[in-house]
């Protein structure tokens, strides 16, 4: 998943939000969320805090004056659940302080850490008044309720079928407007069970929204001023969702049908499995002009003896096929991948043909980790760790290996005239940032009221991690009404 397990952000205030709070004005109190992990755990935080609004709560991004702190949490590398404890660690401190002043801050961990280690998180944090796995969120309020009165709470069942429907009840709400740019959840959960990963065990199985249910939101999004959305799911090219006559629709055909809701000129996905890259799908990136041209469809090895550990379930040969048919149908396609280094038994030679494959596949863009052996997989308990050092010393050659790849790919755009979606403003005054079809970064000047429209821009420089273009017409070039007026304090 594209926005990285490793990095953490800050859920900005929803503005999808609609209902009366409870609260009288004025007497809001103040929800602080922080999330760690992939784009579902940021699409979770979102709905978090529109669970919470009609409960009077409204978010703030200053955790001091937080009624309410909220960790949506990750467990995929061992580094990633150890910060959620130092940061409660932090989060004491502050409520310690509030507390001189009579004021009261209730502390609540969500997503995958809280699903993994239940009422451990408790036992090790007791400031931890709450712990909400990623399928129940939606029972927050009821759950605040109990913890207000002095219970711990613990609620990590998977009830993914009531997660879901309480996301389509939301479809009744007023639009309000939105960032052009919106992530939506279509499916949930895995059943791949890769040795080294926690996924299945804390997300549990795969589970695909229905048709009608993806497409309500993805229309509400759109009357909301959304141009761009990318799909979700922890293996969102496995979507198997139901469609209103009972049949079973595939990845490409939901894409098909979204392509056609007036005002969604893009369209993505993310992250997808290479076992379940079907021909439809290729085919949609060929016929759809609205589905931008970039795959994230990680490998994590390149040598067959290792993906067999790893129980991926193919080899190299059939990823350097699929990437072929797939480039027969998008030829301009930005591949992307992930990237493990130092899996249990992965020898010198193992770790070279990675470097091999990488080198032939040429990517846009990679992520890439050192193993870390997660509680519970069959990975942690492998003869043959690979030490500490060697897989620091892998990792970096790899890393320096794909930003060679990542630089050049960039090069290439330079001269290039593309469509950018503006999406905010940029850090100088009359600088605006906005996404290019192979989702890089574009700066560029233009004027605040352009954000949210599409514009054709040409490449004139290469950043290190941007690149930096020129407005060439200044006029939307899907001509959507209503899309370049999307007022710029919305935006973001
Ligand atoms: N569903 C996605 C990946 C989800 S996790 C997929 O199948 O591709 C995101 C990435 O984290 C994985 O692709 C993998 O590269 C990395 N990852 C997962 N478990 C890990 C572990 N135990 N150690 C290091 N990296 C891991
Ligand atoms: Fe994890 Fe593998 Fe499932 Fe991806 S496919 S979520 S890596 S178990
Ligand atoms: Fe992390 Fe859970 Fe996502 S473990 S990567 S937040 S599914």
């Amino acid at each position: 998943m594209t926005s990285r397990p490793n990095k953490d952000q800050q859920t900005s205030p929803s503005v999808d939000t609609a209902g009366e709070p409870k609260a009288a004005k004025g007497n809001l109190r103040k929800v602080f969320v922080r999330t760690y992990g992939c784009q579902m755990n940021v699409y979770d935080s979102e709905r978090m805090t529109d669970v919470l609004a009609p409960e009077g709560f409204e978010a703030t991004e200053d955790l001091n004056d937080a009624d309410l702190v909220i960790l949506n949490t990750c467990h995929i590398r061992e580094k990633a659940a150890e910060k959620v404890y130092s940061e409660l660690g932090r989060i004491r401190k502050v409520k310690e302080e509030r507390a001189k002043s009579g004021k009261d801050m209730m502390v609540g961990v969500a997503g995958c850490v809280a699903q993994a280690e239940g009422e451990e998180i408790s036992r090790r944090a007791p400031i931890v008044d709450l712990v909400v796995g990623p399928q129940s969120y939606h029972q927050l309020p009821g759950l605040l309720e109990k913890a207000r009165q002095g219970k711990k709470v613990v609620e990590t069942e998977f009830d993914i079928d009531a997660k879901f429907n309480h996301l389509s009840g939301q479809a009744e709400k007023p639009v309000l407007k939105r960032a052009p740019s919106a992530f939506l959840t279509v499916q949930e959960g895995c059943d791949k069970f890769c040795t080294f990963c926690v996924v299945p065990y804390t997300r549990g199985a795969e589970v695909s929204r229905s048709v009608q249910q993806i497409v309500e939101e993805a229309e509400r999004m759109a009357s909301a001023g959304v141009r761009e959305v990318t799909l979700l799911g922890q293996n969102v090219n496995a979507y198997h969702g139901e469609a209103a006559d009972g049949a079973t629709w595939g990845l490409g055909r939901l894409l098909r049908r979204l392509a056609e809701i007036d005002g969604l000129d893009r369209l993505r996905y993310t992250t997808s499995h290479p076992r379940d890259m079907d021909d439809d799908l290729i085919a949609a990136h060929a016929e759809l002009k609205s589905l931008m041209p970039y795959l994230h469809l990680p490998v994590q090895s390149g040598s067959d003896k290792i993906l067999k550990a790893m129980n991926r379930r193919h080899t190299r040969e059939d990823y350097f096929r699929l990437l072929d048919r797939i480039r027969a149908a998008a030829p301009d396609i930005a591949l992307s991948g992930d990237f493990i280094v130092g899996f249990p038994g992965e020898t010198e030679q193992d770790f070279e043909d990675t470097m091999d494959l990488i080198r032939r596949v040429e990517y846009g863009s990679a992520f890439s980790f050192k193993y870390s052996q997660r509680p519970g997989t069959p990975g942690a308990t492998m003869d043959d760790q690979v030490p500490e050092d060697v897989k620091s010393a892998r990792l970096a050659e790899l890393q320096a290996l794909i930003s060679d790849q990542q630089k050049a790919f960039n090069a290439s755009r330079r001269g290039m005239i593309c469509d950018v979606l503006l999406e905010k403003t940029g850090r100088n005054p009359g600088q605006l940032v906005g996404k290019s079809p192979w989702l890089q970064p574009v700066q560029l000047d233009a004027q605040e009221n352009l954000i949210g429209s599409i514009q054709a821009v040409e490449i004139v420089d290469i950043g290190s991690n941007s690149l930096f273009g020129r407005l060439i017409a200044g006029q939307d070039t899907f001509d959507t009404a209503g899309a370049a007026a999307a007022p710029a304090s919305q935006a973001g």
